[in-house]
């Protein structure tokens, strides 16, 4: 990619991995099939905070069909257990029940955390549920018995990521573009 990492972030980010401009044709393409599989039926998109919150603000930018967004959080705690464990909150005030729900993710990791989430969702009985995710990450982690991933961005190689929502420590959400982080700083 040609677009060089701005001064200011220089000692934090190696490398641009996807540019604002990769990064928004890609999303108006999303959004076209999106509009064009939701047409007529009002979908809920579901927001898993925080990492997702850039990509659902530009996503909704560039559809066209009537839709309703809900935010939930899932917050991982490191077990002793390499699987871990993920709470889920603001389950109880979705209400969506009989609607047609695209879940919106940053990435897609081992899936794990995407799996449990799943889970707890079906629980209350959507119409449909689907998955739409920013990044999946071609990794030897992502686990068999994950849900499929029916959307996907952009797929990335197995780096730690940072901007366009995702974050290394609270810090670098703000970049618009996805950058490799440096991890030898
Ligand atoms: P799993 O393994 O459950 O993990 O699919 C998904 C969650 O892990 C976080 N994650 C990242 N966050 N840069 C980040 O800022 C990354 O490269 C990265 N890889 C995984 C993220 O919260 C995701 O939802
Ligand atoms: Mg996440």
């Amino acid at each position: 990619m040609s677009s060089q990492v701005p001064e200011e972030w220089k000692s934090e980010v190696s490398d641009i991995l996807f540019d604002s401009e990769t990064i928004q044709t890609r999303i108006r393409e999303l959004g076209k099939q999106l509009s064009c599989d939701y047409r007529n039926r009002k979908p809920v998109l579901l927001g898993v905070l925080t990492g997702s919150f850039v990509f659902l603000a530009d996503l909704i930018r560039n559809m066209t069909c009537d839709l309703e967004i809900r935010f939930m959080r899932a917050v991982s705690y490191e077990g002793t257990e390499s699987t871990g464990t993920v709470t889920i909150e603001g389950l109880e005030l979705l209400n969506i029940q009989s609607r047609d729900v695209l879940l919106v993710e940053d990435i897609v990791d081992t899936g794990l955390t995407l799996k449990w989430i799943c889970e707890k969702l079906e629980k209350l009985q959507p119409k449909s549920l689907k998955i739409c995710t920013f990044l999946s990450k071609k990794t030897k982690r992502r686990k068999t018995d994950v849900p499929q991933v029916d959307y996907v961005g952009f797929e990335c190689e197995d780096q730690f990521v940072v901007g366009y929502g995702f974050d290394c420590d609270q810090r670098l959400r703000q970049l618009n573009f996805v950058g490799i982080y440096n991890t030898n700083k």
